[in-house]
């Protein structure tokens, strides 16, 4: 089954004179599949994953996710955000509240019952690996840690798709590894559909199914590249000649877009 569709749609901030933020993106994707977004900044990776999460309306076009159009209106982009767990690259934790109290919050937002709700978050702690750690405050926490804790409360209300914006960016390389394998170990284990936002060309490889590639003036997509890579894989996959061969076609994508930039800029 088709878990995201995404059908013609486009985007401009403002009045109808405003630039195209996003030109007639189309794109779907099966129930299940871990899609990495790459492309660089500014090329609306971020607006593209709004719109899909309904945060944001589509100018036109529209958008299924798990078999629903997200229509236009506040109310049916709210019954769309059941079906999404978001992960950002700042973890939006609240920083009076315990690694638990933060997984429960979605919980008690959608009226979980009660008795349920505490069983359900410790459960999904104990899957980013973080039980231990259940009492601590965000601020007790590492970098990495927070951001585990936050896949634990996008995971609490069992999403179908999860979509993840650069949650890694901000941390530092051997955390950023950990963290890529760890969720390829939840993702194995769940079998969510995932839309990962990335520009780096190497953590696309390695987390994804399929790379899709983005370029800017207006966003669309230039690239779609699957990645057929035995799971699961391991850091050792990183020093592979199909591993380079991958990032050497994803370069090549980036590059043209970097050229026809140019070109773009000068006309
Ligand atoms: N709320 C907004 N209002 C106006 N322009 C925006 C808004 N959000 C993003 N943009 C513009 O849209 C373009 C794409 O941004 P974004 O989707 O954040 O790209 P990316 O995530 O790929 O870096 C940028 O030029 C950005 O300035
Ligand atoms: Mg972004």
């Amino acid at each position: 089954m088709t878990a995201i569709c995404i059908d013609h749609v486009s985007k401009r901030y403002g009045p109808p004179g405003a630039p195209l933020i996003l030109g007639d993106i189309e794109l779907e994707i099966p129930e299940g599949q871990f899609v990495a977004l790459l492309g660089s900044s500014g090329c609306g990776k971020t607006t593209l994953l709004r719109i899909v999460g309904g945060l944001e309306t589509a100018t036109s076009g529209r958008v299924e996710v798990a078999g629903r159009d997200l229509g236009t209106t506040a109310a049916s982009r709210r019954r769309a955000l059941g079906d999404v767990g978001f992960v950002f690259q700042e973890h939006n934790l609240l920083p009076w509240r315990s690694a638990l109290a933060n997984v429960l919050l979605p919980l008690e937002n959608r009226k979980v019952p009660r008795s349920e709700r505490r069983a359900i978050a410790e459960a999904m702690l104990e899957v980013v690996g973080l039980s231990a750690a259940s009492a601590k405050l965000p601020h007790q926490l590492s970098g990495g840690m927070r951001q585990r804790v936050a896949i634990a409360r996008a995971l609490s209300y069992d999403p179908s798709v999860l979509l993840m914006d650069e949650p890694f960016g901000a941390l530092d390389a051997q955390t950023r590894d950990n963290l890529n394998l760890e969720l390829q170990r939840i993702w194995l284990e769940k079998q969510k559909t995932v839309v990962f936002v990335t520009h780096s060309i190497q953590e696309a490889v390695f987390l994804a199914d399929r790379v899709v590639v983005m370029q800017a003036g207006p966003g669309r997509i230039v690239a779609d590249v699957p990645i057929e890579l035995e799971r699961p894989r391991g850091i050792d996959v990183l020093a592979t000649p199909e591993f380079a061969r991958y990032t050497g076609v994803l370069r090549e994508a980036l590059t043209h877009q970097a050229a026809t930039d140019e070109r773009g800029s000068a006309a």
